[in-house]
């Protein structure tokens, strides 16, 4: 990631290109014709005066204004701008100091670009940003100071993780994002454990191998231990799906759109972004993430339907149908949480169902939890950081689908409600401890980005999880 200068000031220095913005009704700026510009959301209009641009983005009705139109205005300003090879940007919030957060964060996350492995992709196809100063009044520098500093950090972490994401199977696998993973969370000061092949087996986390054992790139089982909380208080739980690429294995996919099965590691990537994440804004509260992860591939190898499994905690899977390998990775790592780690809750993350898009759409991310103040803190959570979830249900009346009569459970059953018995599924695993499983296969990469994104991976699930767990905090 190359670095980016961030201040928050109250007059611009230098000569940077700026962005204003400006809702429907008040008065225009000097040179802006009322014919072509009406404040509607996300219009805009660009002035020049001499080498200077100014960009006017419309925010549409005052009244509607939430912490989303200006993350999107921003995001939408910010990729104008540097398609036309900007550098450096000032964004005017002086008329909305409460929402300079958002309003970084969508600079910010804006400012990613997948460049590719094209023979031209090191002539960039736009400017690079250097430097984001955010204008505020004198007054409001501190607090704007402060919001704007901790926004950066995430969204540098965030683009770092989209950036992993959009790496192709054959360039990420498991070993290296352990490797990754490790580096990444060396730097921001936590402490890592990687299991390989041999260590896994040695432990007993039959699921993780048996997904990885068709692929010639074995799995790994990533750690990373945050502890900002007391020394005695019991950690929260945070585990994501990393399957590296996802052809379904002997129950094999169609090949339509399969290339997009590299992002089934997101989950994994989201875990790892939370982490670094926590640790970057020093977090008074201790976490444990894990990462489970294999490349799920058929082959002479490869596990098949039929086989029986036996899990890190004894437990049994009954494989129906090796397609749903993610289920069986992520049950694995819940074990070794529950018994290693003893954690008051386990929230986890992962590209689990079509199903859930089915339901969903990509809109929202499934969020599936008995927990009553879980629910209601990622559903908040959701509305404030624009990564929204809906509720749907899990446990009792969809258990009932999953159990087998040869094994503790089957890995699939019925194409009804799956995305509900699947989150029934991973649930036994965690027996009494609340558990919340996030189905992000429909939001973890996008082909209709938001302003504030382009197309690919996305990083959802970090912003959403920071602001749920700090909303707990105070
Ligand atoms: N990674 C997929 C789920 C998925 C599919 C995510 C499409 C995003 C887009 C998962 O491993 C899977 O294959 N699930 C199957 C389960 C089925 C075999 C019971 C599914 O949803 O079809
Ligand atoms: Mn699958
Ligand atoms: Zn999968």
């Amino acid at each position: 990631m190359p670095s980016l200068k961030l201040d928050v000031r109250s007059s611009a220095i230098g000569n940077p290109d700026l962005i204003t913005f400006f809702t429907k009704g008040s008065p225009l700026p000097a040179g802006v014709p009322a014919e072509e510009f009406d404040g509607a959301t996300l219009g805009h209009v660009l002035l020049r005066d001499k080498g200077q641009r100014t960009l006017v983005v419309g925010l549409g009705d005052k009244a509607k204004i939430e912490p989303d139109t200006l993350r999107r205005a921003a995001g939408a300003g910010v990729k104008h701008l540097l398609k036309l090879g900007s550098k450096e940007i000032a964004l005017d919030l002086t008329a909305f100091p409460e929402h300079v957060g958002p309003a970084v964060e969508g600079a910010l996350l804006a400012s990613y670009k997948f460049e590719g492995f094209g023979k031209d992709a090191t002539k960039r196809t736009r400017g690079v940003l250097a430097r984001l100063q955010v204008l505020v009044k004198e007054n409001e520098v501190t607090q704007a100071r402060l919001a704007a500093v901790e926004t950066e950090k995430v969204g540098a972490i965030i683009n770092t993780i989209r950036g992993l994401g959009n790496l192709p199977g054959n360039m990420f696998t498991p070993a290296i994002l352990a490797e990754k993973a490790q580096e990444l969370a060396k730097g921001h000061g936590l402490t890592v454990k990687v299991w390989d092949e041999r260590a896994l087996k040695r432990d007993g986390f039959g699921g993780i191998l048996a997904v990885g054992q068709g692929s010639v790139h074995p799995p790994r089982l990533i750690q990373i231990e945050y502890r900002g909380g007391g020394k005695r208080e019991t950690p929260l739980a945070l585990i994501g799906k990393a399957v590296t690429f996802d052809t379904g294995g002997i129950s094999i996919k169609p090949g339509a759109q399969m290339d997009e099965m590299k992002f089934d590691k997101m989950g994994g990537l989201a875990v790892l972004g939370m982490m670094l994440a926590a640790a970057e804004l020093k977090l008074p509260i201790n976490l444990v993430g894990l990462i489970p992860s294999a490349e799920n591939m058929p082959g002479p190898d490869a596990y098949r339907p039929g086989d029986i499994i036996t899990t890190r905690d004894g437990k049994t899977i009954e494989v129906l149908n090796t397609d749903a390998e993610g289920r069986i990775i992520l049950v694995d790592a819940i074990a070794h949480a529950r018994l290693t780690h003893k954690p008051s809750a386990i929230i986890e993350f992962s590209t689990l169902t079509g199903a859930c898009i089915m339901a969903l759409g990509h809109q929202r991310a499934g969020l599936f939890t008995s927990d009553e103040k879980w629910r209601a803190a990622f559903i908040a959570a959701g509305q404030l950081t624009g990564e929204r979830v809906w509720a749907l249900p899990i446990d009792e009346e969809y258990k009932e689908a999953v159990l087998s009569e040869i094994a503790t459970a089957k890995n699939t059953s019925f194409r009804e409600g799956s995305a509900c018995a699947s989150a029934s599924f991973i649930k036994l695993w965690a027996e009494e401890t609340p558990f919340v499983h996030i189905d992000i296969a429909g939001t973890a990469w996008t082909t209709k980005p938001p302003a504030y994104l382009e197309g690919g991976a996305t990083g959802f699930g970090v912003r959403l999880t920071l602001q749920a767990l700090r909303a707990g905090l105070s």
